[in-house]
């Protein structure tokens, strides 16, 4: 049995400990917010945070998850919730797909940088793909995101 917590649950699962992360958190645990793209961890579909790390969980074992925590897109952090507002105004998605990941990447950056620059930005985001071309709308909602926080504090 290998024990995971997703999102502050805890999950008991029957797997190989090779398993990649993503098969576990959508063909086991079912939850699907997360996205296979191109399954060699080159374009960030499948990003979810590990103790506040942003991975690729296409190519990393299940067992290396064993004992952290898990943020997926379907998760409560306040930083992701409130990005996932300034998404919905500013109409970032497109055909939707990379998303998921574009967010949680998000949510890192702004989990350890309070007010990035168009270039930290650029600098975090790089190894999320857009096939769409969706760039300039995601740092424009990162932008709105901080100002949503200045706002509520
Ligand atoms: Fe379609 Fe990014 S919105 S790939």
């Amino acid at each position: 049995m290998i024990k995971l917590t997703i999102n502050n649950k805890k999950y008991n699962i029957d797997v190989e400990p090779d398993m990649p992360l993503l098969w576990a958190i959508r063909d086991i645990i079912g939850l699907t917010g997360t996205k296979y793209g191109c399954g060699e961890g080159l374009c960030g579909s499948c990003k979810v945070l590990l103790d506040n790390s942003p991975v690729q969980s296409c190519v990393i074992p299940v067992s290396a998850a064993i004992g952290k925590e898990i943020l997926t897109i379907e998760g409560n952090s306040k930083n992701l919730q409130l990005l996932q507002k300034s998404w919905m105004e500013l109409n970032v998605p497109q055909c939707g797909f990379c998303q998921p990941g574009q967010l949680i990447a998000a949510t890192a950056l702004l989990d350890k940088n309070e007010n990035p620059t168009d270039k930290d930005i650029e600098e975090e985001m790089i190894g999320n793909i857009c096939r769409c071309g969706t760039y300039q709308r995601i740092k424009n909602a990162i932008h709105r995101t901080v100002e949503l926080k200045n706002q509520q504090s």
